[in-house]
């Protein structure tokens, strides 16, 4: 068996989530990817749902956005980080960019005070995304603040209920409702950059770890109950369903596609059937359903509908924390800070877990397990750029030519220049906060 450096090994335990979930394997799509970012290179990024709607967008310049949302409780870490990185990739491909800072979940669950949450959002979310290098032409807000959001949550919490949401979230008869109108935020959250006042319906990817899937699922199936038409694929041909479309709109649908040089058009009473389709290979990829349901969503728009797209999402996986087990923001043994004294980050890694041996010649003999090491991780993940340097580090650990003692050494100073380099920036960021309409 070949292993690659951040390969198999490390993929194998999400495989489940492919076929249990129906979230799609990023491999599939990466070759289509110009520049990928190194977190989808090194298959950190695993999977995703409807991302090739983005890449589309992208590659065929139309306006897309990106997505995501921190919940003030605690420190931002190198995990939270991740999600930073790749809302401040897709703004530089050229999306719409939007970060919340979900102060009505984190008071509404965790019982965290407004003024409490203020603080945290700005000093270890808002800093942070400034610092790694969140443009100003995106938005960054407080969920409290945004009543766009909160006004398409109430609106989306009108096409949600009660069963079916508590079936996802457990909700039971002492949940306050608080925490309910907390989860339709996140939903509006995830929709609001289609609204009109933000350019209208586009695709929008939410980049989140794998843990948040439920929460995409829900809010796709939101923004499908929002829609007038439902544009589906048929064997050979597109069907457009008027869900609630009345009979003026269901003619203008027809006009639209007609004028768009659609001629096989069949309208029915609560359907139209497009069969003159001559893009079969459009048909196949999704492209051509795209460019018909564009069609059709000018026309819900025009009539004051939302026509929201579902929303697309990209899943990372959690990096393992530095004692064992899950990485945590509860835990400061198991995470590093990205406010954490370069110092003490330099201990946490000398003492981490290692996929070291007991002792040296063992160790020399055996040879290390990188795909078990948290210090090995750590490069792969954020102080690396460099593939061929960790494919030696991973051929050198594995045959027992690397000691864990030396390797630590180097990640450990490694880590010290980036947490004095990045907290440098996070001083610099506070002069800007006011470019970002953020009070402090
Ligand atoms: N619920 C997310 C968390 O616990 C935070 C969040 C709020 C979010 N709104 C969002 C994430 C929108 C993605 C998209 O961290
Ligand atoms: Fe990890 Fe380095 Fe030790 Fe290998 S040598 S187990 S990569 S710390």
């Amino acid at each position: 068996m070949k292993l690659d450096p951040w390969g198999a090994v490390f993929v194998d335990d999400y495989s489940k989530l492919f076929d249990e979930f129906g979230i799609s394997s990023f491999d599939k799509i990466l070759p289509g990817i110009d520049k990928p970012h190194p977190y989808m290179r090194r298959k950190i990024i695993f999977g995703h749902r409807n991302y090739d709607s983005v890449l589309r967008a992208m590659q065929e310049h139309r306006p897309f956005a990106v997505m995501s949302g921190f919940m003030p409780s605690g420190r931002a870490h190198f995990g939270h980080m991740m999600v930073m990185n790749e809302i401040i990739w897709h703004q530089q491909q050229g999306g719409d960019a939007f970060a919340a800072i979900a102060n009505m979940e984190a008071h509404a669950v965790r019982g965290i005070s407004w003024s409490k949450c203020r603080e945290l959002g700005i000093n270890e979310y808002i800093l942070s995304l400034i610092a790694l290098g969140f443009e100003p032409n995106g938005h960054i807000y407080f969920q409290s603040d945004n009543f766009k959001m909160r006004n398409l949550a109430f609106e989306l919490a009108a096409a949600a209920n009660f069963s079916e949401v508590s079936a996802i979230y457990g909700f039971s008869g002492e949940t306050s409702i608080a925490h309910m109108e907390s989860v339709m935020a996140q939903s509006a959250d995830i929709l609001h950059p289609q609204l009109e006042e933000y350019g209208g319906p586009k695709p929008v990817v939410i980049p989140v770890g794998a843990d948040q899937d439920p929460h995409i699922k829900l809010t796709r199936d939101l923004a499908y109950r929002m829609r007038r038409f439902l544009v589906e694929r048929r064997e050979e041909y597109v069907s457009i369903r008027g869900k609630s479309a009345g009979v003026d709109l269901m003619i203008a649908a027809e006009k639209a596609l007609r004028s768009a040089g659609y001629h096989e058009v069949k309208r029915y009473e609560e359907h139209i059937d497009v069969l003159d389709i001559k893009n079969q290979e459009g048909l196949r990829s999704g492209s051509l359903l795209e460019e018909i349901d564009r069609l059709i969503i000018k026309v819900e728009t025009d009539q004051g509908g939302y026509g929201f797209i579902p929303p697309a999402s990209i899943y990372h996986r959690f990096m393992t924390g530095l004692a064992g087990g899950k990485m945590s923001s509860s835990k400061p043994e198991s995470h590093i800070a990205l406010t954490e004294d370069p110092k003490v980050a330099g201990k946490k890694i000398m003492k981490a877990i290692t996929g070291g041996k007991q002792n040296l010649s063992e160790q020399k003999k055996l040879g290390g397990e990188p795909e078990k090491c948290s210090v090995y991780e750590f490069l792969v993940f954020h102080l690396s750029d460099d593939d061929s340097e960790l494919s030696e580090l991973y051929e050198q650990c594995r045959n027992g030519s690397k000691m864990c003692g030396t390797c630590k050494k180097d990640v450990a100073e490694r880590i010290q220049i980036f947490l004095a380099e990045h907290q440098k920036a996070r001083e610099a960021a506070k002069e800007r906060l006011p470019e970002f309409g953020i009070k402090v």
